[in-house]
């Protein structure tokens, strides 16, 4: 680095490791000389897109010299609409990934403090640590958020504390009584980010339902969600974000003015209104969620409950080794040991014909990779 460089570089950008993204298909099949590869690592929808999708897809791309339309007027609409949320308490991003920028962009000043658990989804440590918050990582209890412990580190320099549930990297998910029990203890002043990316795969039984939350004047709550998962549109990057109108506009200042692009925005609408996709999509995980479950259990690894799209599976083996073995196979899935998780993989749902090719190998991989570790 040149001294002149030296004297511009922020600190913080030597703490932060950016996210090591999987080779394309395309360029593992070729180095490996495979023709079949599946990649099962990105926790995206195994199905392709709905006719309805593509043709949205493709009458916007006709209009792609125009800038898009920035408040996001139709799919507001339609949004606001199937929600039964007023329009302005909706925001909309880049992927929800934009909407957890945003709110640590609006929120946090330098030397605040913010409360994540560990492991969980890295982007919010990056993000925080850019806005030069302090970041207090909370060991999780059997791969579930520690919400007592959480609390217990709130200060009175907490500024924003995330809970993603269901959770990624591990699948679990906060139950309806449990959320209840922590909103009800969280500081007036300490914004609450409820990451809810794979909230149509975990609705349902004792997961809450959140909605309600955003209207409360006593706490401070966004509800993140995504058209990434369920929805299938992860390639065009569209997500939101639910608030109070106060906090929804907080947000609204410090976006980019053009953050989600019109191609998305058309793609958005239409798979909102196409509930057979979302259907079928939910359909085909749980299905094959079961499938994998009953296809580990004869298996010497321990998969953890999972109520999203993938699954966490402490292999107690050599990780990077299972990762190879499945890797020169065809198979991508994802190795944690930037998690701090080592031994497990993550590996998400596939076409019904892409997990059987996972599940062999796998099960091939643990018979050929001796164990190394205790699991539980
Ligand atoms: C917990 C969690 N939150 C947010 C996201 C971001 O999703 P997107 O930016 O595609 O909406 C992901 C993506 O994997 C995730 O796992």
């Amino acid at each position: 680095m040149t001294a002149a460089m030296k004297k511009i570089w922020k600190d913080i950008l030597d703490e932060i490791t950016p996210y090591k993204p999987g080779k394309p298909v395309e360029e593992v099949k070729r180095e490996l000389g495979l023709e079949n590869v599946i990649k099962l690592a990105s926790n995206e929808n195994a199905i392709e897109p709905s006719p309805r999708v593509i043709e949205a897809i493709t009458r916007a791309a006709g209009s792609v010299n125009r800038y898009p339309d920035g408040g996001c007027f139709y799919l507001r609409q339609v949004l606001s609409g199937k929600l039964s949320v007023p329009g302005d308490n909706i925001v909309f991003g880049n992927g929800s990934d934009e909407i957890i920028v945003q709110a640590l962009r609006a929120f946090v000043n330098p030397g605040d403090e913010v409360i994540i658990s560990d492991p969980t989804f890295l982007i919010y440590r990056i993000a925080a640590l850019i806005e030069g918050a302090e970041v207090r990582t909370i060991p999780a209890k059997d791969y579930r958020h520690d919400l007592d412990a959480m609390l217990g580190a709130v200060t009175s320099r907490t500024r924003v504390i995330f809970i993603a549930n269901p959770d990624n990297p591990t699948g679990s998910h906060i139950t309806r009584d449990e959320l209840e029990g922590f909103i009800e203890r969280i500081p007036e002043d300490v914004l609450v980010f409820m990451d809810e990316a794979y909230y149509e795969f975990a609705r349902g039984g004792d997961y809450p339902e959140t909605r309600g939350l955003i209207e409360r004047e006593d706490r401070n709550i966004i509800i993140a969600r995504t058209f990434s998962k369920a929805y299938g549109l992860a390639g065009l990057r569209v997500g939101y974000g639910l608030a109070r109108k106060d906090i929804a506009r907080a947000l609204d200042k410090v976006r980019e003015p053009f953050n989600v692009n019109s191609i998305a925005q058309a793609a958005a609408v239409a798979a909102l209104e196409d509930s057979e996709y979302v259907a079928a999509s939910l359909a085909l995980v749980r299905t094959e969620k079961r499938r994998f479950y009953e296809a580990f259990a004869p298996l010497d690894v321990s998969p953890v409950p999972s109520w999203t799209n993938f699954i966490l599976v402490d292999t107690g083996r050599d990780s990077m080794k299972m990762f190879d073995y499945l890797l020169r196979r065809g198979v991508i899935v994802r190795e944690m040991s930037a998690w701090g998780l080592d031994g497990c993989i993550r590996v998400n749902i596939g076409l019904r014909e892409e997990n059987d090719m996972f599940l062999k190998v796998f099960e091939e991989a643990v018979t050929e990779i001796p164990r190394e570790k205790e699991i539980k």
